[in-house]
């Protein structure tokens, strides 16, 4: 079901601070800032060969990622986003074999224009995990 890693996401409480370390300092392409406002966030994509890494910064009050920064304070790494052919198929096998969807479970259109889903760490050893349709 698993295509490519498409991306790593850390979470920041400061988003410019995350992009001074890796533009500035580890001198590697960062992309213009983008507001998500339906995913509480305000990301960048840090651009490596292989893969990218995503900053996330909160958006908003009641922005998902809050709650993780109050667990850790100085950031950390939020989640996996793999590839997927196509993502109603991998929610239907999945929720289907009994994993929980977050959300309502309707992929959502992410940082990239294209579907995104998201799976319940408990599942998945500990690490939450997000789907991308590409
Ligand atoms: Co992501």
């Amino acid at each position: 079901m698993l295509n490519r890693l498409n991306h790593i996401a850390i979470a920041v409480s400061n988003l410019d601070e995350g992009i001074k370390i890796y533009k500035d300092i580890l001198g590697v392409e960062v992309s213009k800032k983008l507001a998500l406002p339906k995913h509480g966030v305000t990301t960048v994509f840090v651009k490596l060969s292989n893969t990218n890494i995503e900053l996330l910064e909160p958006l908003g009050k009641d922005s998902p990622i809050s709650n993780f920064l109050i667990k850790n304070p100085s950031g950390g790494v939020h989640h996996l986003c793999y590839e997927v052919s196509n993502i109603k198929v991998s929610v239907e096998y999945l929720t289907n074999s009994g994993y929980k969807i977050l959300g309502d479970g309707i992929p959502r259109e992410g940082a990239h224009g294209k579907p995104v889903i998201f799976l319940h760490p408990k599942q998945f050893m500990g690490t939450l995990i997000e789907l991308e349709e590409v």
